[in-house]
C-alpha cells in the first residue's frame, strides 16, 4: 500500500506493470478524467477504459457483465490487470468483476473518497449487491495493491487528512490481519453495519437515499442503544456516542421508514447465521463485544428509538 502526495503521475515507479499482458481502468462519470490521464501517462501505454455510471444501484451483477463484457472484448486474459479508479462502489465491484473473470485476474485499487481509502480499501472485501440486500454476493481477495493518493481529495487540508487516513487503516489493518476471513475478532468492525445496512438498504427507496456512512451512524446510534437496554453500555458512553456523531455532522435518526421492514431485511443479513442475529456491540466507548443475541422486543425499541 502506498499513501502520499501526486502518486498517481508516478505510479510506474510503485509497482511493475510491465508483467501485465493488458490493463483496464473501471471508474465512474464523476471521477475526474485527469485521473485518469495521469495513471495513462505515467504507464505509457494505453489503457482500456471502462467508464460507468456513477452511484449504489450500479453496484449490481448487470454492471459487472459490462465489466466482463469490455475487458473480454479487448482480450483480457489471466495476466491482465484491472484498475479500480473510485469511491468504494468502484472498488467493491470492480474487484468482484477481477476476481471472477476467468478465474481471477489481479487488480489495482485507487480509491478516492475518503471512505474508501480509509475503509473500503483495507480488508480485501469485494462484491455487489444483490435483490436489495447490500453486498449480497462477493468474495475476499486483496487487490495487487492499493494506491491513496491524497490528492485526489482537494478540499481537505493534507497534512490532517494523511494523518487521519494512516491512523485508521493502521487500526483497521491489524484488526483485518488477525482475523482475515471474519471469523471473530473482525466483527467488531461491525458495530453499527447490521441496523446501518438495512437502513441504508431502505432509504434506497425513498426520496432521501442515506449515504454509506450516513446510514452506519444511525445504525450506530440504534445499537448503542440496544447494548444500553442490554445493560451492557452505560448511559453516559450512549450519549457520548450519539453526541460525537452529531458533532460530525453525521445524522442519527431517520423519517418514512418502518422498523418491521428494518427487521425484516436484518434478518436476511449474511453476517448472522442460523436465523440468530449476531450484534457487535459496544461495552463501553472502545470496546466492542461480538456475537451478542438480544431478544426480540428489544431490537424493535431499539431501532425505534431513531425513527423519527
Ligand atoms: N470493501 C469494504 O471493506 C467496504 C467498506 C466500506 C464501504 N464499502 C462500500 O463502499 C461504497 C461506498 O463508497 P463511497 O462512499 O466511496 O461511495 P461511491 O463510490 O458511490 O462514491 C461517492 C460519490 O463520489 C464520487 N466520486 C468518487 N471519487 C471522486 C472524486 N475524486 N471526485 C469527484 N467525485 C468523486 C462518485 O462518483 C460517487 O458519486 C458502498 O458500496 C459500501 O458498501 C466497502
Amino acid at each position: 500500500m502506498f499513501i502520499g502526495d501526486n502518486l498517481l503521475s508516478k505510479i510506474n515507479q510503485l509497482f511493475d506493470f510491465s508483467q501485465f499482458s493488458k490493463i483496464a481502468v473501471l471508474t465512474d462519470e464523476n471521477i475526474p478524467k485527469s485521473l485518469v490521464n495521469k495513471v495513462e501517462k505515467s504507464l505509457k501505454r494505453e489503457l482500456i477504459k471502462i467508464i460507468i455510471l456513477p452511484g449504489e444501484n450500479k453496484k449490481n451483477i448487470e454492471t459487472v457483465k459490462k465489466i466482463w463484457e469490455t475487458i473480454f472484448k479487448n482480450g483480457f486474459d489471466r495476466r491482465s490487470l484491472l484498475i479500480n479508479l473510485g469511491g468504494g462502489v468502484i472498488g467493491d465491484m470492480g474487484g468482484f468483476a477481477a476476481v471472477t473473470f476467468m478465474r481471477g485476474i489481479e487488480f489495482l485499487n485507487i480509491p478516492t473518497t475518503l471512505l474508501a481509502q480509509v475503509d473500503a480499501s483495507v480488508g480485501g472485501k469485494t462484491g455487489i449487491d444483490f435483490q436489495g440486500i447490500k453486498n449480497g454476493i462477493g468474495v475476499f481477495k486483496d487487490p495487487v495493491g492499493v494506491v491513496i493518493d491524497v490528492d485526489t481529495l482537494k478540499t481537505l487540508p493534507k497534512r490532517e487528512l494523511i494523518k487521519i487516513i494512516k491512523q485508521s487503516i493502521k487500526i483497521k489493518l491489524n484488526i483485518v490481519k488477525k482475523d482475515s476471513k471474519e471469523k471473530d475478532l473482525r466483527k467488531v468492525l461491525n458495530f453499527g453495519h447490521t441496523i446501518g445496512h438495512a437502513i441504508e438498504s431502505l432509504s434506497w427507496k425513498t426520496d432521501k437515499p442515506l449515504l454509506h456512512g450516513e446510514a452506519v451512524a444511525i445504525g450506530m446510534v440504534a445499537e448503542s442503544k440496544l447494548a444500553s437496554l442490554l445493560g451492557l453500555l452505560s448511559d453516559k458512553d450512549f450519549k457520548k456516542i450519539k453526541n460525537s456523531l452529531i458533532n460530525a455532522g453525521l445524522p442519527v435518526n431517520i423519517k418514512n421508514i418502518k422498523s418491521k421492514n428494518i427487521k425484516k431485511i436484518i434478518l436476511s443479513d449474511k453476517k448472522n447465521s442460523h436465523g440468530t442475529i449476531n450484534w457487535s456491540l459496544p461495552k463501553k466507548i472502545g470496546k466492542v463485544l461480538i456475537n451478542v443475541k438480544a431478544r426480540e422486543d428489544l431490537v424493535i425499541k431499539a431501532i425505534e428509538s431513531i425513527i423519527i
